[in-house]
């Protein structure tokens, strides 16, 4: 079973800051870093370095090579990457004191056509998991078009479509959502539990599996009908930037090999915690084996084999 991830590749300036810009408000940040980023492509690296055979989809423009070489050595194939003569996508992201980040995305070259994605959905076979965020154009086509070709969809909303109920999300196979995106797709108000967001969402969609990551509070998910709880493993937090798609490579990953759902919420747990250890998006994504020692360490390693 492989991955075809329709996703977003952007190039990141992280700005780190004491307190987040408020309006009308000037601040001199602390510091600039580009980092590689995108929610697609930090999901096709954390699947790919987990073990995942990944086949990413996605759009540059003629400054983004470096992000189809990160793609590369991570193991994703980034050779049906379409090249636009066009900026690559980029963000405006401010990291605060304490690790959390706002972030202002420019979608740029992240712009997908009808036809590429037919050569893309021509890379899988009936099974395979198409998965896709909400940072490239053609939403819509990809959830509906991967469902009547027979593909496991995988939809993580993020950023949260403007109009969600305009897509055909009744053919998504697995929602991956944290806790905000969780309220805005059940309806429910900011600040509901994650469990009583579990079943409401489980009442909006009664087929479709859920994962709900809430930060440092853990994981609760509804997988093949059975309730799952993850706790979060407490570390120092850098960063939090990449580790919802940090955690949903390495989930997804997990699932491709036959791990139990209990295992795959642990090794992704445990890979979102290394990476809010970290600067960056796609630079804090860990490797299969920083993985396994962290977890080691934690004497985890049984839940996980
Ligand atoms: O999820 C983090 C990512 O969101 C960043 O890398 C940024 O590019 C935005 O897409």
């Amino acid at each position: 079973m492989k991955i075809l991830n329709f996703g977003s590749l952007n190039i990141d300036n992280v700005y780190t800051v004491e307190e987040f810009v408020r309006p009308g408000e000037t601040v001199t940040a602390k510091s600039h870093t580009v980092f590689a980023g995108g929610k697609g492509l930090n999901q096709s690296i954390a699947a790919a370095r987990a073990g995942a055979e990944v086949i990413h989809g996605g759009a540059i423009g003629p400054d983004g090579g470096f992000l189809a070489s990160l793609l590369e050595e991570a193991g994703a194939d980034a050779g049906h990457l379409l090249r636009l003569d066009i900026p690559t996508g980029h963000t405006v992201i401010e990291v605060d004191a304490g690790g959390q980040n706002r972030i202002l995305v420019w979608g740029g070259a992240n712009r997908l056509t009808h036809a590429y994605l037919e050569d893309v959905f021509a890379c899988g076979s009936d099974g395979d998991i198409v998965l896709l965020q909400n940072e490239t154009s053609l939403t819509d086509s990809i959830i509906r078009r991967a469902h009547g070709l027979g593909f496991r969809v995988v939809f993580n909303p993020s950023p949260f479509p403007v109009n969600p109920d305009a897509l055909p999300l009744d053919d998504v196979d697995m929602f991956i959502v944290n806790e905000s995106e969780a309220a805005l797709l059940a309806n429910a108000a900011p600040g509901t539990a994650p469990a009583t967001l579990l079943e409401h969402l489980h009442l909006r969609f009664p087929s479709a599996d859920l994962v709900v990551t809430a930060g440092e509070r853990g994981t609760i998910a509804l997988l093949g009908g059975a309730e799952y709880v993850q706790e979060a493993f407490p570390v120092k937090i850098v960063d939090t930037t990449g580790a919802g798609d940090t955690f949903c490579g390495y989930f997804l990953a997990a699932a491709c090999a036959h791990k139990s759902p209990q295992a795959a919420l642990c090794e992704a747990s445990a890979a979102a915690a290394l990476a809010v250890s970290r600067a960056g998006a796609a630079p804090s994504i860990p490797q299969a084996d920083e993985v396994r020692t962290f977890l080691k360490k934690r004497m985890f390693l049984q839940q996980i084999e």
